[in-house]
């Protein structure tokens, strides 16, 4: 989305020691990127795959896998990236891919997840981390947590109370990634 707080919530992690890891690579494919800013305050190369300068979506693919081997990541995150992720990127990383989703999934998959709710009339929303498939939003879940929705919330307050969740839902479902605690079975993600 360009402004990056789900990827800085995970650089503090990682900083304060909640997760063991490093950073190998932002990849981006928005040119103004305020997420890019982060990362060069980190140290953290960084590497942008404009999609405009694309004929294709499938140049735009091919490009941006070869980058994503190149960094050659144990996991990819996407934090805030508003594309489908193609074919061959969901194979390549099959089942070391994670997303941040700002809704329950199932519920209210793709686009504006926090309107979508509203609109709804749900009571409760939240945020989703699930393994990234071939389905929008629709891999096996890791980490969820949930917000009341209260009377007079509008979008924004409501995607303000989600986000500090998802501030803290992304570092956790890394780290237990990262501390080899996830395995697949199915559709259910089991966490030892
Ligand atoms: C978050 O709500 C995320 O769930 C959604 O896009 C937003 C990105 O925010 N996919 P940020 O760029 O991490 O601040």
């Amino acid at each position: 989305s360009g402004r990056g707080s789900n990827f800085q919530a995970v650089l503090d992690a990682m900083r304060d020691g909640r997760i063991r890891a490093t950073c190998v690579g932002l990849i981006t494919d928005n040119p103004k990127a305020y997420a890019a800013e982060r990362a060069r305050a980190a140290d953290i190369p960084v590497t942008t795959v404009d999609y405009s300068r694309f004929a294709s979506r499938e140049e735009y693919e091919k490009a941006l896998l070869r980058e994503l081997v190149s960094c050659n990541p144990d996991l990819l995150v996407l934090a805030g990236y508003m594309r489908i992720v193609g074919r061959e990127i969901v194979k390549e990383f099959n089942g070391r891919m994670i997303n941040i989703h700002p809704a329950l999934l199932p519920s209210f998959p793709g686009l504006h997840g926090q309107r979508q709710a509203l609109e709804h009339g749900v009571k409760v929303a939240g945020c989703t981390v699930h393994f990234v498939d071939e389905n929008l939003d629709g891999g096996p879940i890791i980490v969820q947590k949930c917000v009341p929705v209260l009377e007079g919330d509008d979008e924004e307050a409501l995607a303000a109370r989600i986000l500090e969740q998802e501030h803290r839902c992304l570092p956790e479902a890394i780290r237990l990634f990262c501390e080899g605690r996830l395995s697949i079975v199915g559709r259910r993600v089991i966490i030892r």
